[in-house]
């Protein structure tokens, strides 16, 4: 029996097609002369698809299914609310691989969902139903140049897998200190790892990146998009491409604020600065009662008028289970001599926090201390989590007082929320604004911290559940009023996906950003991610009405 009669009996006659297809070399022309296939990804049996030996998978790839070995990992979420779901998973071992999938889910139309960490949390990913994940998160290849001055790194590659190579290798990232933070936070005992602060080393950095790449110094090093040199990328129509300032500027200009919409990251390519003076840092941790959670605001409501860009300082709002009672919490960093930041931390010493742990963090003792634990608990994946989150530009201790009594209400009424916390991130943007807006795409450089409500409750706990939507949706509208902001807005990495198109992308970028989607991704293929871009803006609904 020849071989293409021993396939021809094996396969179902719906596969016949791909035979011929994948016996023909992948991106020759003849390959798209095919007619699209009309299958309905609702009834697609991948397993039957992807195993099929006509693919030639590369050796390393692996291919799994809801129940065999491996497939848990390749699709897990750390918030397991609203989440994306699979019937399928695979691990790409090389980018000709990649190239495949994207090939064939564009003949095929299903659906796939890049996975770099699982971090995502946007209840937008919810609309991908059934698919296939297509996980890269063991593609941990970390690479320094020493002449270039750069790091390049595979998109599984989480931030705090980032951090301790570039330090041995006598480098910090140039302007986003994601990595370095996180090292300050395991160094406290008393700390603790913010969901979205750039604190927690859970999420890939890749991931991190697309969406722009927010962390406390962006007031001295911009965003983590202001460090990406370039990327290797697999485009719609399945071509490895290189995306620089050089190579593809649109295509740069987009994927740095939307990149998930236009391609598959197979390594991204940072500018990274050698260790200057052992960069010390001053690390300060802070709880303060209940009664003074105004009084506290308002010293930080002060940042308004003068916010120097090396301190940077997030608020939580939590309940303590030792106290039984809720807390304000006050995390700060001071990039420069601890005099100094002691002297700017005054007012807050001064206004009797229950505890203090302040901490001079050298980098050399950074790489001997282990970690508090803390990440592990934010990091905590598999858990039912659904933030609410906003960009701010100005403090105000009246406005987040409203919140901090409302989150007082919910924690009374509701103990199965009592993991839940109320965050305020307070980030200077002195080296974010001074890229200018039209050079990436990401919209929101004015912003200067970020305010996110993130609700958790147990499994089955529908009365929590349903009582932190209702009070996140809530502490959205209010907590607007007095963020320096009109209408909604809130960078795509932040967004929980309800907010609207131009309230994530923003109403001036929309316009070429959609232009570019249109080129690179005429069939929406990447139709999945965080919030995804349309083809059309403004929308066809929209005019009609
Ligand atoms: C604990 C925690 C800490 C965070 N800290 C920060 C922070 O400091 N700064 C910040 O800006 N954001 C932060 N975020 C938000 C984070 O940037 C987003 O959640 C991001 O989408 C996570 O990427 P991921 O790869 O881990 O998640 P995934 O869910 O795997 O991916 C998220 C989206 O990105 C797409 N994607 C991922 N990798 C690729 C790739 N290689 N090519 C193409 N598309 C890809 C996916 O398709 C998906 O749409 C944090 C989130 C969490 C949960
Ligand atoms: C497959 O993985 C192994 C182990 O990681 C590696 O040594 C090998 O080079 C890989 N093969 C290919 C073809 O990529
Ligand atoms: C709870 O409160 C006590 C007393 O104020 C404090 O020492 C402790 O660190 C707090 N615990 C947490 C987890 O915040």
């Amino acid at each position: 029996m020849g071989f293409m009669a021993w396939i021809s009996s094996f396969i179902s006659s719906q596969w016949n097609r791909l035979l011929l297809l994948s016996s023909a070399a992948f991106g020759d022309t003849a390959f798209w002369a095919y007619p699209q296939s009309t299958i309905d990804h609702s009834h697609f049996n991948f397993k039957e698809f992807l195993t099929h030996p006509a693919h030639l998978w590369s050796v390393n790839t692996t291919i799994s299914f809801p129940g065999s070995p491996g497939f848990d990992d390749a699709t897990a979420r750390w918030t397991i609310f609203s989440p994306p779901t699979y019937n399928a998973a695979i691990r790409p071992g090389s980018e000709a691989d990649i190239a495949r999938v994207i090939k064939l889910a564009s003949l095929y139309k299903f659906p796939f969902l890049t996975r770099g960490a699982g971090h995502g949390y946007s209840i937008a990913l919810s609309d991908f139903q059934n698919g296939l994940a297509l996980d890269l998160s063991q593609w941990k290849s970390l690479e320094i140049d020493q002449t270039a001055e750069t790091v390049t790194i595979g998109p599984g590659v989480t931030i705090s897998e980032v951090f301790d190579p570039l330090y041995e290798a006598g480098f910090q990232i140039r302007k986003s200190n994601v990595h370095e933070t996180l090292k300050l936070n395991d160094l406290a005992d008393n700390s603790w790892c913010s969901t979205e602060s750039g604190t927690c080393g859970c999420p890939s950095l890749v991931g991190v990146t697309l969406g722009g790449g927010a962390g406390r110094y962006q007031g001295i090093h911009g965003l983590v998009i202001d460090a990406l040199v370039s990327v290797r990328m697999v485009t719609a129509a399945g071509d490895l491409i290189e995306v620089s300032k050089e190579s593809y500027p649109d295509l740069f200009w987009a994927i740095r604020g939307a990149g998930a919409n236009f391609g598959v990251i197979t390594s991204a390519t940072y500018k990274v600065n050698r260790l200057v003076n052992q960069g010390n840092f001053l690390h300060a941790d802070f709880y303060f009662s209940a009664e003074k959670s105004y009084d506290y605001f308002k010293i930080i409501e002060k940042l308004n008028y003068k916010f120097p860009a090396n301190i940077a300082t997030i608020v939580l709002i939590n309940y303590n289970a030792s106290t039984k009672s809720i807390q304000v919490g006050g995390n700060w960093v001071y990039f420069g001599p601890e005099k100094e930041g002691m002297k700017a931390l005054q007012p807050v010493f001064d206004l009797g926090p229950i505890s203090s742990v302040v901490s001079v963090v050298p980098y050399k003792k950074l790489l001997a201390t282990t970690g508090g634990g803390y990440d592990t608990l934010v990091c905590q994946g598999h858990t039912n989590r659904d933030l609410y989150s906003l960009n701010q530009k100005t403090y105000s201790a009246s406005g987040w007082q409203k919140g901090f009594d409302k989150m007082a209400k919910f924690f009374e009424e509701y103990p199965g929320g009592r993991n839940s916390a109320l965050v305020f991130e307070v980030f200077p943007n002195q080296a974010t604004l001074a890229v200018a807006s039209d050079e990436t795409a990401y919209p929101w450089r004015e912003a200067r911290g970020y305010i996110i409500g993130h609700f958790i409750w147990a499994d089955g706990d529908t009365a929590t559940a349903t009582a932190s939507n209702k009070v996140g949706l809530e502490l959205r509208d209010e907590l607007l009023l007095t963020s320096g902001y009109n209408e909604v807005s809130v960078f795509v990495n932040y967004a929980r996906g309800d907010e609207g198109l131009e309230s994530i992308y923003g109403r001036d970028k929309l316009p070429r950003l959609v232009e570019l989607k249109k080129t690179w991704d005429p069939n929406n293929i990447f139709a999945y991610n965080n919030y995804p871009l349309p083809l059309e803006y403004p929308s066809k609904q929209r005019d009609e009405l």
